[in-house]
């Protein structure tokens, strides 16, 4: 690829934390500031962001199955993600915002479940490889308080917030554990802070990092 073909690709952002950490709120607004620098910008989530992708979501946050079989079936929704949306998008040139990607499943299934983070990062070689985020945004908040917002949503809850305290405790580990090891990718913020104070430091880092 010719440098100036480099320059018109566009920049990979995920959004990441544990449930009721606030990310995808942040992610709305980040995108209109993103759209405010004249850029095109295509929001999406994972697991979901295909209509075979959004299928396999609705499995997996209702239906009991395997943790392996979660776990595959993350990687399985991702491919397609990948093929279908955003790998046109960032050739294209438009900026991807995605609520969360590969990071959430080292977190929740290897952090949570206890599955072994190698075949995770053999698995990532395979589906996306070629393919990285340019930046990736950490909401870090303790279970106790995110735990807090979930329950005062009036809403049934997921397979995944219906875990217990150590579950969550120990995604938000291993977030923060792949967070330093990659500092060159990761921006991470405390999210028990105003919602303003956490919105300023998410178009500054964005600004800084990927403008
Ligand atoms: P969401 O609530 O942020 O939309 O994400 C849905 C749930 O899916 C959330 O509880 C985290 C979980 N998840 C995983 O366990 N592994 C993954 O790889 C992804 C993308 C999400």
């Amino acid at each position: 690829m010719s440098q100036s073909e480099c320059k018109l690709r566009g920049k990979f952002i995920t959004f990441e934390g544990i449930d009721g950490a606030g990310k995808s709120s942040h992610l709305a607004a980040a995108a209109a500031l993103v759209r405010d620098q004249g850029r095109r910008v295509l929001t999406t989530r994972e697991p979901g962001g295909t209509a075979l992708g959004e299928k396999l979501r609705d499995l997996l946050l209702r239906e009991a199955m395997h943790r392996e079989t979660e776990a595959l079936l993350m990687f399985a929704a991702r491919r397609e993600h990948l093929e279908q949306v955003i790998e046109p998008a960032l050739e294209r040139g438009d900026w991807v915002l995605c609520d969360r990607f590969s990071d959430a499943t080292f977190a929740y299934q290897s952090g949570g479940r206890g599955l072994d983070r190698e075949k995770f990062a053999q698995l990532e070689q395979w589906v996306h490889g070629h393919v990285q985020p340019d930046l990736t945004l950490l909401f870090d908040l303790p279970w106790t308080v995110a735990g807090l917002r979930i329950a005062a949503q009036a809403r049934a809850r997921d397979r995944f917030e219906q875990e217990r305290a150590d579950f969550h405790e120990r995604v938000r580990l291993a977030y923060l554990e792949r967070a330093a090891i990659a500092p060159q990718r990761f921006a991470v913020i405390d999210a028990d802070q105003a919602r303003d104070v956490i919105q300023k430091w998410v178009e500054q880092t964005i600004l800084v990092r990927c403008l």
